[in-house]
């Protein structure tokens, strides 16, 4: 029991290490909460900082959330990984170093379904970054990738996988509130590459 609550606290501070934000005051003296969507996450870093800012907040992010999800083996616990992760989604998007504020959840949730099935993350990367190609706003990707996720994972048979799946959907559709009425108002930023950027 109390190594099982460690497991879960160890989780929640890896979810909890915010790379976005720390690289861009570490490297560039900048807080990027206070440029671009305000977003400590991947896009928000790529946009603020640079692509080798945001190619490591991916990374990173994503590897919190795959780590989380490998912490049953540490801990040789048989309690499910997707559960394990919640824990580090939560503590990405209520990080204890920003006040219980955070991050959209999109690469470390992506990260724990790394962790958990691998062939599964890939059909949902691919998923996204066709999307991303079409659409070229990485807020329609990341909605329409958990979407399909929740979708996708019926076929598996495997009721915890598709609870988590759509607790995941709505918690990042919710964390993408403001997103969606940009899109709506047809102001949300793009990327510089698809389809949807050229037009
Ligand atoms: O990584 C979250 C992404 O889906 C949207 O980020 O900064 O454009 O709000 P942002």
């Amino acid at each position: 029991m109390f190594s099982t609550l460690i497991m879960f606290a160890c989780a929640y501070l890896l979810g909890s290490l915010l790379p976005g934000f720390w690289i861009g005051l570490i490297f560039y003296h900048k807080d990027i909460r206070d440029e671009g969507s305000g977003n400590i996450g991947t896009t928000n870093s790529f946009r603020v900082l640079g692509p080798v800012a945001g190619t490591a907040t991916l990374v990173l992010d994503l590897l919190k959330g795959t780590a989380a999800g490998l912490l049953p083996i540490v801990f040789h616990s048989t309690i499910n990984p997707m559960l394990v992760g919640i824990a580090a989604i939560l503590g990405h998007t209520f990080s204890i170093w920003l006040k219980f504020k955070g991050g959209k959840a999109v690469a470390t949730s992506a990260g724990v379904l790394l962790a958990y099935n691998p062939q599964f993350f890939f059909m949902v990367a691919t998923v996204f970054i066709v999307m991303l190609l079409l659409t070229s706003m990485v807020s329609v990707s990341s909605m329409v990738g958990f979407s399909f996720a929740l979708v996708t994972s019926f076929f598996y048979h495997d009721w915890i996988l598709t609870v988590v799946a759509a607790i995941l959907t709505g918690f990042v559709f919710y964390r993408h509130r403001s997103n969606i009425q940009r899109i709506i108002n047809g102001t949300e930023s793009t990327v510089p590459f698809g389809w949807y950027h050229h037009y």
